[in-house]
This record gives C-alpha cells, structure tokens and sequence, in this order.
C-alpha cells in the first residue's frame, strides 16, 4: 500500500481516505501527525472505581453529564445534544439539515471527514477558500458570490484544522448573515476551540444563536477514549438530532458517560496539563520554522494543536517517505487540498516532539 495514499480524485460516499489513513499509516515513534493532545491516562483523570458503573439512567442524555456539559458550555440543557465525539455530533447535525441534492458550502482546507459526512449524506458539495494568504480567514467576498437558493448548510472549524486559525472576531455572525439571506444554516466545528487560550472563548453559539457548533474532549483534553461530544443548537433541532440518534447508537456507553461527567470537573487541570504540553512545542516549532525559511513557509504558530507549513520546493510525497525511514509521521497536505503543505501536530509529549522535529531537520537538511 502507498505509504501516504490520499486519494482526492475519486471521492467515495461511504469511507474517508484520511481517516483510514490515520488509522493505518499515521502511527510512529515520533507521531507528529496526531491533531489531540497526549492521551490522558485513568490514573491522570483522577478518577476511581467508585465513579464507574455499568448502565444508569441514560435515554436522552444521562443527567448528570448532560448538565455539566450545558456549564461547560454555559447554555440550557436543551440546547445540547451529547453525541459519540464531534464526529457524530458533526453527522447529525447535519443529517437533521441537509437533504440529498441540497448544497452545502464547505471551507478548503478543512478535516476532511466534514466533506466526507455531507457526500455521504448526498449533499451536493461546494468549496469556498480560506488561503494561506488571509492567515486562513475565510475569503468572504468569494462565498457571498457562491450562496445561492439551494445552499442550505455552510461549515467551517474554528480553531481551523489544518491551520489552527482562529476565525476573526465577528466573523460567524457575518457568515451566518449570508447563510440566512437564502435561509442556509452555518455549522461550526469548534473541536479545537478551548485551545485557543488558557480560559476559552464561548462557543459560537452563545455569540448567534443561529450558529449550530460541535465539539468534544477529545483533542484538546486528551480523552479521545471516552467519546464525549456535542451539539449545541436550539431546542427544536436538538430534539430532533436525540431522535435520530436513536436510529444510531441509542445510548452511549454508560461507563464513557460516567468518566466524562469526571473529566467535566477536571477540565480546568486538564487544560493546564495540555497547556503545559503545547507551550513548549509551539516555542520549539515556532524557533525551527524561522530557521528553517528556506525551506518552509508558515506564521509563528500562536494557539491550538496544529501547524500547516508549506513546503517550497520539492514533494511531500518524499519528505514524509524519508520521514517514515527516520520513523516519524507528519500528516500529507494532500488530505487538506494543499499537496505542498504538511499538517505537524504539536500535542505530543515534549520529549517526543522535540526528537520529531529533531528528524525533520535531518530530513531538509540533505533536501535537494
Ligand atoms: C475538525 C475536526 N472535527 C472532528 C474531529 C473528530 O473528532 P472526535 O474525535 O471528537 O470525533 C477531528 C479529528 O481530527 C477534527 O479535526
């Protein structure tokens, strides 16, 4: 199999090429390819065997968790969905939305899966561009151009996966003003938000209401495992995403829902332990790329788990081959649209990070 195996040209309706990529080629000794902080042990969430149980009270939601996540995300009960990781509160937001044959503009580069899930769904998908020479902001005068009477969803990341942008102050509610000028609903993938500072900016949602956004504790918190996630919506929608969820999965693992209900109240130290795992990678990134200008072209990293630096000559294709030899992963930019660029995840252990990147220098040092 090819080492690095994105395949844009044929899209296909029922499977991701990166998410079987990731499952199958991404793991490494130095894995720089991961977008979530270092996974968080049973012994490091603090909790005990008094806090598991097998089954309890969870038809719509188990209680308990279902309220610590509207604190968490400082909106009623009623306006949060729990979902088995952004991933599926991201498909059933947008199964409740979109119709076959309904467009749906997507931003490019984006997480691929975000694509994948509205083909799947059998939207009719259209790109709109958020370059590398906006710092990743969306180019709002090209999406204006494409909103049109079938556009029915617009979607964006925020934190920006691959490039970890933050989306410009105000900038939801523009997009969400162009979406409802056709009557269109905007999504946003927050997964990465509460990277974006040491206390996290409100979900969208709370901002505009209109604004439908996802998210879970998987990457920044470490806690892929439990598959905590949400929507956040209102009450109308979120009812309607409980009962297809019902079609779905029906009830989350209990025990998952129990240790999430823990890690909901260790939050706060567990922002710290990733900060303390991301501060000095993004140092360390943010040194090798200036002395690495002649090679690669990116911003100081400022926030979030990911930096998307482009290469300025050669192909990716190689460099993560010879990476590979050196047994270290980066994640190809031909997963995001940008086949020059390669996605480097700074949430590994320091430790790692730095013998990671240590094996990149190698690698462009004899670059010709
Ligand atoms: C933007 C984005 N959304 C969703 C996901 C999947 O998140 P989860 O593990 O919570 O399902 C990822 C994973 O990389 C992602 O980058």
């Amino acid at each position: 199999m090819n080492m690095v195996a994105p395949n844009t040209d044929t899209p296909r309706h029922d499977a991701s090429e990166y998410m079987h990529w990731a499952k199958t080629l991404q793991a490494a000794r130095f894995n720089l390819g991961n977008s979530g902080v270092a996974a968080v042990t049973f012994q490091e969430l603090g909790a005990g065997l008094d806090d598991l149980e097998i089954s309890g009270p969870s038809f719509y939601g188990w209680p308990p968790l279902l309220e610590a996540l509207a604190a968490h995300l400082a909106v009623g009960t009623e306006r949060v969905c729990h979902a088995e990781g952004t991933s599926l509160a991201n498909y059933l937001a947008m199964a409740v939305l979109v119709r076959p044959g309904d467009e749906v503009l997507i931003e490019e580069p984006t997480y691929e899966l975000l694509v994948d899930t509205a083909r799947h769904l059998g939207a009719s998908v259209r790109r709109f561009q958020r370059p590398r020479s906006l710092g990743f902001q969306p180019d709002l005068d090209a999406l204006a151009g494409m909103i049109g009477p079938r556009t029915r969803l617009i979607v964006l990341s925020d934190l920006h996966n691959p490039s970890s942008a933050r989306l410009a102050e105000g900038m939801p509610s523009r997009i969400a003003d162009l979406a409802a000028s056709v009557g269109a609903r905007v999504l946003i993938d927050e997964v990465y938000l509460d990277a974006a500072a040491v206390a996290p900016p409100p979900t969208a949602h709370r901002v505009d209401p209109r604004i439908i956004t996802t998210g879970s504790l998987t990457k920044v918190y470490g806690l892929s495992g439990l598959r905590c996630g949400w929507v956040v919506a209102e009450p109308e929608l979120i009812a309607r995403m409980w009962r297809l969820n019902d079609l779905l999965g029906v009830i989350p693992a209990h025990a998952a829902e129990r240790l999430s209900r823990v890690a909901l109240r260790e939050l706060p130290r567990l922002r710290q332990r990733a900060a303390a795992i991301l501060d000095p990678n993004r140092d360390a990134w943010n040194a090798f790329l200036s002395r690495r200008a002649d090679l690669l072209e990116g911003t100081p990293h400022v926030a979030g788990t990911v930096a998307f630096p482009r290469l300025r000559r050669g192909s990716v294709a190689t460099l993560c081959d010879r990476l590979r030899a050196l047994e270290t992963t980066v994640t190809p930019g031909a997963f995001f649209s940008e086949p020059e660029a390669f996605r480097v995840g700074l949430g590994c252990r320091p430790e790692i990070f730095n013998e990671g990147l240590e094996r990149l220098g190698r690698v462009l040092d004899s670059w010709d």
